[in-house]
């Protein structure tokens, strides 16, 4: 099942709410623009892929309710900028707005808007999953001569935050080549970092790599320098939501620190990412990319079983500061996996997968 559908016999768009795992399965309808907005802030839907398609998503929703109003590229213009304000760093919001409105825009009639803009999120989900697919086939070739070297025994990945299925559709970016490692019957064994404040590592990588079968820890987010040093982690994939022209990668608080573990430590450290997460106007990441900053009640207080508020973990007076993102520096990164192949975290290698950008 994925994360985000349209079902053809309500007409509706259906989302899964990541909220709630791994302990309830729920789904939600996303019957407005401000449904959709909501669930993209909430973090009902999350991960920069899945933010894009919910966008494109959205798009569609806000021209079906539009009534006259789906002619007016005023009228639907003013709701794309309202859908990318939703959540600043994953560039594929954007990057999704943007390719639905210049195919809606394209046509006049009201009609022929809704079907183009349902038709362009469709195609944003499917590409996004054929994109998983073949960074799936290119991380594999990664992993294969770790595994020979092992001669048997585990290859350890650890990986941080959930760029799974969840936040990509289908099969994951940075999960993508473990799954294929998996298939092919490579000893794998994933370190997952639990993810403060919202635990996506420890809730839906682990859920995921659970249902597939795949041997996983979870660890506490600082466990991963203590890892490398003994010799525990063999290679560390994550996910990005922004990655300039230039290398930087923007992605969960916390990736920063594990790259520079893992440099400090010789041990190669991969982003896997479509082409949909790169961001061709920013040079500087750490300058210019813009990191969100959330509700700081997200780190005051541990969610409980069901996602009720739970308790408070530090004096009733104490803020707290709950930066959602931080920038990895190209020189940290060993390489790209991305559905054009591997490339190095420079702007000339780059260019070489992507001559068309
Ligand atoms: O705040 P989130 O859960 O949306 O953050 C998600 C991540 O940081 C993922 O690693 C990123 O979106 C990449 S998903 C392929």
């Amino acid at each position: 099942m994925r994360p985000i559908w349209h079902d053809e016999v309500s007409d509706r768009v259906k989302v899964i709410d990541q909220r709630k795992l791994p302990h309830h399965f729920e789904t939600l309808e996303l019957a407005t623009v401000d449904d959709a907005i909501y669930a993209i802030k909430a973090m009902v839907v999350r991960g920069a892929p899945l933010i894009g398609a919910t966008g494109a998503y959205a798009v569609f929703v806000a021209l079906k309710n539009a009534g006259d109003a789906a002619a007016e590229d005023a009228f639907i213009r003013r709701e794309a900028e309202r859908i990318k304000a939703a959540r600043p760093t994953a560039v594929n919001l954007a990057w999704a707005v943007d390719r639905s409105i210049n195919r809606v825009t394209a046509q006049s009639d009201g009609s022929a808007r809704i079907r183009a803009a349902r038709d362009e999120a469709a195609e944003i989900a499917e590409e996004e999953v054929q994109n998983c697919q073949a960074i799936g086939r290119y991380g594999l070739a990664l992993i294969e001569p770790i595994a020979g070297r092992k001669s048997g025994a585990p290859v350890n990945i650890l990986t941080h935050c959930n760029a799974g299925s969840l936040a990509c559709i289908a099969y994951g970016t940075a999960t993508a080549p473990i799954y294929e490692a998996f298939k092919k019957g490579i000893d794998i064994h994933v370190w997952v970092d639990e993810t403060r404040p919202l635990n996506q590592g420890a809730r839906l990588t682990a859920w995921e790599l659970g249902r597939q079968g795949v041997p996983h820890t979870v660890i506490v987010d600082n466990a991963g320098g203590h890892l490398m040093q003994h010799g525990l982690v063999d290679m560390v994939i994550v996910g990005t939501d922004r990655t300039t022209y230039t290398g930087d990668v923007a992605n969960k608080i916390g990736t920063y620190l594990k790259a520079l573990a893992a440099k400090d430590n010789d041990i190669p450290f991969y982003v896997a990412l479509p082409s949909s997460t790169f961001d061709w106007t920013i040079q500087d990441g750490v300058a210019d990319i813009p990191i969100e900053t959330r509700d700081p009640d997200e780190v005051r207080y541990m969610p409980g079983f069901k996602g009720e508020p739970g308790y408070l973990l530090m004096p009733e007076t104490s803020p707290a500061g709950n930066y959602a993102f931080d920038v990895t520096p190209a020189r940290l990164v060993t390489g790209f996996i991305t559905e054009r192949g591997i490339c190095k975290a420079t702007e000339e290698d780059i260019r070489r997968l992507f001559p068309d950008r």
